[in-house]
């Protein structure tokens, strides 16, 4: 059974406890659904001020919505459309304050207002990002990057 944590400390510190806690979900596993699945519940059971949390994976050339917590999405991004096919076609994070600022924005749930796509990359190839949406204005900073990008190096190698 999954044992529900009080984050507590610095944000580093609550950061390190879920990295040890995605390091347990996914010991042995191999499914790549079934991995993608736990660390979005995961991951939106930690972090607050979110309101989706989830996956898009590469499939010829375009990301494809994967598991997710949250509202029903769009399913497919074009490399270089929105913030998650920036992310990947760049292989870079992307860290938007305000989403309406950002050109090309896609919005999937009106109430969000900043994001952070991280992408998954195997082998120096991005196989797909890892998206988070948040109501509030700049929710995320370096920190929440660092942790987020530790996240998904700890996930990839388990997808
Ligand atoms: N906002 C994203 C689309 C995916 S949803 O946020 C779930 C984008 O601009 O790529």
């Amino acid at each position: 059974m999954f044992n529900v944590e009080t984050y507590k400390g610095s944000k580093e510190k609550q950061y390190e406890m879920v990295h040890k806690q995605l390091k347990a979900l996914l010991e042995d596993e191999p499914n790549r659904i079934a991995n993608l699945s736990n660390a979005s519940a995961l991951l939106n059971q930690f972090l607050d001020e979110t309101n989706w949390v989830g996956f898009y994976l590469m499939e010829d050339g375009e990301l494809v919505l994967g598991p997710f917590q949250g509202l029903p999405a769009c399913v497919r991004i074009p490399l270089g459309k929105g913030v998650c096919g920036t992310a990947a076609g760049e292989n870079k994070t992307m860290r938007v304050e305000d989403v309406r600022a950002f050109p090309g924005h896609i919005a999937c749930d009106a109430a969000s207002q900043s994001e952070i796509v991280v992408p998954l990359v195997k082998d120096s190839e991005v196989i797909g990002v890892l998206d988070i949406d948040s109501p509030v204005k700049s929710r995320f900073d370096e920190e929440d990057q660092k942790g987020l990008e530790t996240f998904a190096e700890i996930l990839t190698k388990s997808i």
